[in-house]
């Protein structure tokens, strides 16, 4: 294995390579040192694992801790001020994406049931209504309009609010708030304001529930006597904010990459049957969520290299879902391939909980919107369609489309 390519100073972001491949940065790392030291804008020492095998082993290994207050409250070593971890960070009540076992184990535990795919497949009818209802109001507007705000936002989050019950008309308070917290270059200040928004509507919520569950996810967990208030606040952010970022960046980008490649998007309308192998390879090609952090409780060998105790990891989902040691020509959209084995939805103890939804609110959105607008186009250059290159989840921020005819 070659190791002339410098150590990273920083993350690489610059998507240099287009909108859709890794920074190039990142590919040259891959090839040459897979996991790979890097150093941090403030000058301590860890390590950025690129490589499609090193990322799932280290995904599948609990040494590598999830408590790293850095990886929820997404914010990078590179915010000034932000000290380097020595230890592991407190854990926020609740939010088990950052726990790890026991804690994590029994938070999660309580909601599985409520994502299996046997639950889901009772939902899909529920899901492909709200995604119709969505497209009929679309299709009432003039075009050019912009997909994100009037499509790829609302359908996850009519389905979230819907699954959690959280009244979809306070949806103001949680999205902008959820949006400020996923931007990067915001100060802490700006964050802690937003987190502290969002979960001060959310523990009136769950509290409310607790008094008078009703027929939904949160008050089924507000009927468990032994979660704090607290404990519900947390897992409600969790759910909520990951329940529709995550899939509204997945709906708008895929169409946006869809829409760059009209031969694959004229065969997808033709045969529907394609979309579940498509929104595959639409997930592992777009790897929205890219960048998570580890913090390595032991020294551990992956791929070659000693990560000592105590060291932060970064992983790389985007670079390992474009290794082409795993996938041939990954940097090429193909809805043919079998994607499966993608780790896009992670992999090991906390691979997404909402991962069956997130598929059928795909399948029901793409579907839906290729077979209601059948001239579907980009109302701009695709050079000026603005990217979330600012943000911790990829996607764009608005989509202008028009189109000349719609059909039912
Ligand atoms: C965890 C991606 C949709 C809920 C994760 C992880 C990834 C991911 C990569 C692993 C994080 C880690 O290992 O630290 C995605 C993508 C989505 C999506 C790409 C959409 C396309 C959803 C939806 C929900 C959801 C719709 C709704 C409930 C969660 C939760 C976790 C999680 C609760 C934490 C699981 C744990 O720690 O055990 N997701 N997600 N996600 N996701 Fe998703």
């Amino acid at each position: 294995m070659s190791r002339t390519v410098p150590i990273p100073q920083g993350l690489p972001m610059e998507r240099d390579a287009g909108p859709f491949a890794p920074p190039r940065d990142i590919s040259r790392l891959r090839e040459a040192r897979p996991v790979s030291p890097m150093v941090f804008p403030d000058g301590h020492e860890g390590w950025l694992v690129t490589g499609y095998d090193a990322v799932r082993r280290l995904m599948a290994d609990t040494r590598f801790s999830s408590r790293q207050d850095i990886g929820i409250l997404h914010v990078p070593y590179e915010t000034p001020g932000m000290p380097a971890p020595t230890e592991p960070s407190p854990q926020i009540p609740g939010v088990f994406i950052a726990m790890d076992p026991p804690d994590h184990t029994r938070l999660r535990r309580r909601l599985t049931g409520a994502f299996t795919v046997k639950r889901m497949k009772q939902l899909e009818e529920h899901i492909s209504d709200i995604a119709e209802r969505q497209l009929d109001e679309l299709a009432r507007l003039a075009p050019p309009v912009d997909l994100v705000k009037e499509f790829a936002l609302p359908v996850p989050s009519l389905v979230i609010c819907a699954l959690l019950g959280v009244p979809y008309a306070d949806r103001e308070t949680f999205q902008v708030n959820s949006a400020k917290f996923l931007e990067k270059d915001v100060s802490l200040e700006e964050k802690m304001a937003a987190y502290t928004g969002l979960t001060t509507y959310l523990a009136e919520l769950v509290t409310r529930k607790r008094a008078a569950p009703g027929e939904d996810i949160l008050s089924d967990l507000a009927r468990q006597d032994d979660l704090t208030i607290e404990e519900l606040t947390g897992a409600a952010f969790l759910l909520l904010l990951a329940g529709h970022e995550t899939t509204a960046n997945m709906l708008a980008l895929g169409t946006f990459a869809l829409l760059e490649h009209p031969e694959q998007l004229a065969e997808l309308r033709a045969d529907p049957d394609l979309m579940p192998g498509a929104v595959e390879e639409l997930l592992r090609y777009l790897s929205i969520a890219d960048i998570f952090y580890r913090y390595a409780t032991e020294d551990i060998e992956l791929g070659g290299e000693i990560i000592n105790k105590g060291s932060t990891v970064v992983v790389s989902l985007l670079a390992a879902n474009h290794d082409p040691q795993r996938f041939d020509n990954p940097d090429t959209l193909d809805i043919h391939r079998t994607a499966r084995g993608h780790l896009s939805f992670g992999h090991g103890i906390h691979q997404c909980l909402g991962q069956q939804l997130a598929r059928i609110e795909m399948r029901a959105g793409f579907e839906g919107l290729l077979r209601r607008f059948p001239t579907l186009e980009l109302a701009i250059p695709a050079a000026e369609v603005k990217l979330k290159t600012d943000m911790n989840i990829y996607g764009v921020h608005a989509l202008p489309v028009t189109w000349t005819e719609t059909a039912r």
